[in-house]
């Protein structure tokens, strides 16, 4: 009797088979030379926080930063899962997973198979395949200088390069051409940023894009910023980053991973304590940035959910009420542009107990784009 309802578990199991490898991907983008030394020490990364939260901050005289144009060769690590052929006969096409800041690629499938927590898990049970990848400096992907190299405009060549290469089917041997010919792209926070930025400057390359703790504006920068303290990677993560340069920020502890990622009471303790257990640096360059990354989708044809949590701390400074509807109206060229706020959740938006619930939203959403 046990025998049998094993099996039965076995057979109603959201069964996937994943496959990691690593590309090399060459780009050319412009990059901007900071318009301040690189840190000696942690007094002069909390200085350069200071004048950048000071009062009169916005309106300081700063000089113009200079534009190089940059063409370089990365290595990025990447996993490609597709639904059991078995189970689905007719796929929708490939999600490509863009993470944000302070996680690498394994923020889509927190938990591993059969997570509460694994966005990728529900987005198999829908019938689409995923691509995720670590951005430039997280996880197996190339280290590269976060002054000058890892910055926004740089990271979003490496997502037009994947999807041109996914469309093309050329990207790896493991990876067929997409079903249908469809690519969507879904992103969270940065990689929002960076998806919003792929639909500004290749329309045609995105069949339908969900923007999740995402928003025009971030109205929580300052609050973000400033609870990290810009603690240097290398000095926080001693065992993991101890051989990084000063440019890698992260913030202290569990505490201010809190603050910026969850709400609580509606996350488990554990989760956060993975979560900071396996919390990626962010970059300077990254942070100096984020606002050269084109946002104009005028021409973007295709349809857009934006999802955030409702307390979303970086995006929404912790209310998200009315805010995605502005960045919504942008959208001018879209089929399709809707809003949707997921209750009881901060910017972590996979990371609480009612992720699951969330990612339908988002299958759902994409479910009707692709039909
Ligand atoms: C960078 O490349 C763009 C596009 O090719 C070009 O328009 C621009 O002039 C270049 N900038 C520099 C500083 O070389
Ligand atoms: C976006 O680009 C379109 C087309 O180039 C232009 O007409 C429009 O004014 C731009 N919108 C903004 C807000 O800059
Ligand atoms: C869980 O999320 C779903 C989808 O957004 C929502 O309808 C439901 O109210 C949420 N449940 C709780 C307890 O927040």
């Amino acid at each position: 009797m046990l025998f049998f309802s094993l099996l039965v578990l076995a057979s109603t199991a959201l069964a996937y088979q994943c496959t990691d490898f690593t590309v090399p991907v060459t780009v050319t983008a412009p990059t901007v030379i900071p318009p301040f030394p690189a840190f000696k020490t942690h007094y002069d990364a909390v200085g350069l926080l200071s004048a950048l939260t000071a009062r009169n901050a916005p309106n300081a005289p700063s000089p113009p930063p200079i534009i190089e144009n940059l063409s370089a060769t990365f290595d990025i690590s990447l996993r490609y899962c597709e639904p059991d052929h078995r189970r689905h006969a007719s796929a929708k096409g490939v999600q490509v997973l863009s993470h944000g800041l302070g996680f690498d690629k394994s923020y889509w499938d927190f938990g591993g198979q059969g997570s509460e927590y694994n966005y990728i898990s529900s987005a198999i049970a829908a019938g689409f395949a995923t691509l995720s990848y670590d951005r430039l400096g997280n996880g197996g992907s190339s280290i590269v200088d976060t002054y000058t190299v890892q910055q926004g405009p740089v990271q979003l060549a490496v997502l037009t390069s994947i999807t041109k290469r996914l469309r093309d089917g050329n990207l790896h041997s493991n990876v067929p051409r997409p079903a249908g010919g469809k690519v969507f792209h879904v992103g969270h926070s940065y990689g929002s940023l960076l998806t919003h930025g792929l639909l500004a400057t290749a329309p045609k390359l995105s069949d339908g894009a969900v923007l999740t703790g995402y928003n025009l504006q971030i109205l929580g920068i300052e609050q973000f910023e400033t609870s990290t303290t810009f603690h240097l990677a290398k000095e926080n993560q001693p065992a993991r980053f101890g051989g990084r340069s000063t440019g890698s920020l992260t913030w202290a502890d569990e505490l201010a991973n809190q603050y910026n990622f969850l709400a609580w009471p509606y996350f488990d303790p554990a989760v956060l304590a993975k979560a900071e257990a396996r919390k990626w640096p962010f970059s300077l360059g990254e942070l100096i940035t984020y606002a050269a990354v084109p946002n104009n989708a005028s021409a973007y044809a295709g349809s857009v959910l934006l999802i955030s949590g409702d307390v979303d701390r970086i995006y929404c400074a912790g209310d998200c009420t009315g805010t995605l509807e502005s960045a919504a109206k942008t959208f001018v060229g879209t089929k399709r542009v809707e809003t949707y706020l997921q209750p009881r959740t901060g910017h972590g938006l996979n990371l609480h107990f009612n992720a699951t619930a969330g990612y339908k939203v988002v299958q759902d959403f994409l479910g009707r784009v692709e039909g």
